[in-house]
């Protein structure tokens, strides 16, 4: 009796390991199209490609202030999302309402001011917006530092100056 006992207790473990194991085994295939949606139920699409395209309308006023110096790109692209506490990944503006505003990482620093800081206007610029009017001052001044303003992107809609520096 004790034996059948172990047998039966035994078999039904077996049943247990094989149902909770199971789609382990045989959900190989299905499982294929978590390639495609995500955990959280919508489509997982590859990263966008950067935008290389350039308005030369986006900015005004770019002046070249030091051509000669010497400004590592990767920190300058880290810069680019550093300002207003941080705009990277998933983030697509500028929180904050700031006046102005700084970003900064290892040689480069970005400085936003609104133009019309004095009358109360913030900084709201949306991500490509703010790309955007970076790449058409980068065309006019491709090393060094600058300074330009882009239009828009500003609670009045005026728009902001932007100064690339060292960031010492
Ligand atoms: C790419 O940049 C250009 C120039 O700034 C802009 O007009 C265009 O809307 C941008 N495209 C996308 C998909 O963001
Ligand atoms: C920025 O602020 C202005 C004025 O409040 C508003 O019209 C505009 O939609 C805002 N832009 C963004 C990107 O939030």
């Amino acid at each position: 009796m004790r034996i059948l006992v172990r047998i039966l207790s035994l078999t039904f473990l077996l049943f247990i390991v094989h149902t909770t194991s199971s789609p382990l085994w045989w959900d190989d295939h299905q499982e294929l199209p978590s390639t495609t949606t995500g955990s959280i139920g919508y489509p997982i699409r590859p990263r966008d490609p950067a935008n290389t395209s350039v308005n030369p309308n986006a900015v005004t006023g770019t002046t070249c202030i030091d051509p000669t110096a010497v400004l590592n790109t990767h920190d300058t692209n880290v810069a680019i999302l550093s300002i207003c506490g941080g705009i990277a990944g998933s983030i697509q503006f500028c929180g904050g309402d700031p006046s102005t505003t700084v970003g900064a990482s290892g040689t480069s620093k970005f400085t936003l001011t609104a133009v019309n800081a004095a009358q109360g206007a913030t900084i709201n610029v949306s991500k490509g917006r703010w790309e955007g009017c970076v790449r058409a001052a980068q065309a006019v001044c491709p090393t060094g530092t600058f300074s330009s303003t882009c239009v828009g992107g500003t609670s009045d809609g005026v728009g902001f100056t932007f100064v690339l520096s060292g960031n010492n």
